[in-house]
């Protein structure tokens, strides 16, 4: 499996750090949705589904988290720790978060807007649509 981690044009100065994100530029795709996960408890995992069509590209902007990756072949498990690199996570990729930094805000864009049809939540249901 490939990893696609885009490393973010860095904006420095004395002042301190300033990073763009531009749909279709650094951003692969038009940007139709934003939302972030914050104050998540440590021991918690999330995800745990894959979707059918939705490209997303997670950006940790303070803070880090693990992320699980599996595309029914192969399992990786990847740390998201620099606010400028982002993981772009293709569709049909079953993906799952967890140790989730106190500090953790992981910032996601997606390429459409929510739509629980597009989730695939059962895992064996991810395996069959992989292999269809
Ligand atoms: P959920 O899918 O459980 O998050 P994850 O699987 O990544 O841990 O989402 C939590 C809640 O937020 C759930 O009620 C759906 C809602 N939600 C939206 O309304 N819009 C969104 O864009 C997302 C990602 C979630």
């Amino acid at each position: 499996m490939k990893i696609n981690l885009i490393a973010l044009q860095k904006h420095g100065d004395e002042r301190g750090m300033l990073i763009a994100l531009e749909q279709m530029a650094n951003i692969p795709f038009e940007i139709k949705r934003v939302y972030y996960m914050y104050g998540t408890q440590a021991n918690v995992r999330r995800g745990y589904h894959a979707h059918r069509n939705l490209t997303q590209f997670a950006i940790p902007v303070c803070g880090s988290c693990r992320f699980h990756l599996d595309d029914g072949k192969e399992k990786i498990d990847i740390i998201l720790d620099d606010p400028s690199q982002g993981l772009l996570i293709e569709p049909s990729i079953w993906h799952e978060m967890y140790d989730y930094s106190d500090d953790c805000i992981l910032l996601v864009l997606a390429d459409d807007v929510y739509n629980e049809s597009d989730y695939i939540r059962s895992y064996e249901e991810f395996i069959n649509f992989v292999n269809s």
